[in-house]
């Protein structure tokens, strides 16, 4: 019983909530891009991407919104996001997850986020991007 009780302010709440809501999503997905896109330890990664980030920011944004558990912007836009799909013709090894990570956790300490945060989202984010690895990376490693 007095579990439950302990739990009702911290576990009940969204991480969307958690977070801070959209606005700060916005600028964690504005920071992380500015990242990606100036930090030489992501340039592999930068180059996937067009050289204009506007869309890619607008998606990245629209997607976590619903993915930390506010309102489903990219499900009613761009329907089922199917993200392993949609990133099948990059490859993404674990250079790449890693580089991606980076990028996110560089952008969240850049607007503050508090520690503890940041250690729970870069997990749920991890399983995310880890997900996403779509090449073998012994070919790259070896010799
Ligand atoms: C693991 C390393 C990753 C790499 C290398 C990568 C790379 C890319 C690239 C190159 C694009 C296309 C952007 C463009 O056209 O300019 C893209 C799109 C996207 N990525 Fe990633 N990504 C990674 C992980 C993730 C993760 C972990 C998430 C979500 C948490 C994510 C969410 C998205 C979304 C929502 C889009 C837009 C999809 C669409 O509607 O077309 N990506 N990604």
């Amino acid at each position: 019983m007095a579990i439950e009780i302990g739990e009702v302010g911290s576990s009940k709440a969204t991480l969307f909530e958690d977070l801070g809501g959209a606005e700060k999503i916005r600028e964690l997905v504005e920071r992380f891009y500015d990242v990606m896109d100036t930090d030489p330890r992501a340039a592999g990664i930068r180059a996937m991407h067009q050289k204009d980030l506007t869309e890619a920011r607008e998606k990245l944004f629209m997607f976590l919104t619903g993915w930390s558990g506010g309102p489903s912007l990219y499900i009613e836009r761009y329907g089922h996001p199917m993200l392993r799909k949609r990133h099948l013709p990059f490859p993404i090894g674990e250079s790449e997850r890693d580089q991606w990570m980076f990028c996110m956790v560089r952008a969240m300490h850049d607007i503050g986020m508090e520690e503890p945060m940041v250690v729970r989202l870069a997990q749920a984010l991890w399983q995310v991007a880890d997900f996403m690895r779509n090449k073998p990376d012994a070919d790259n490693n070896a010799g």
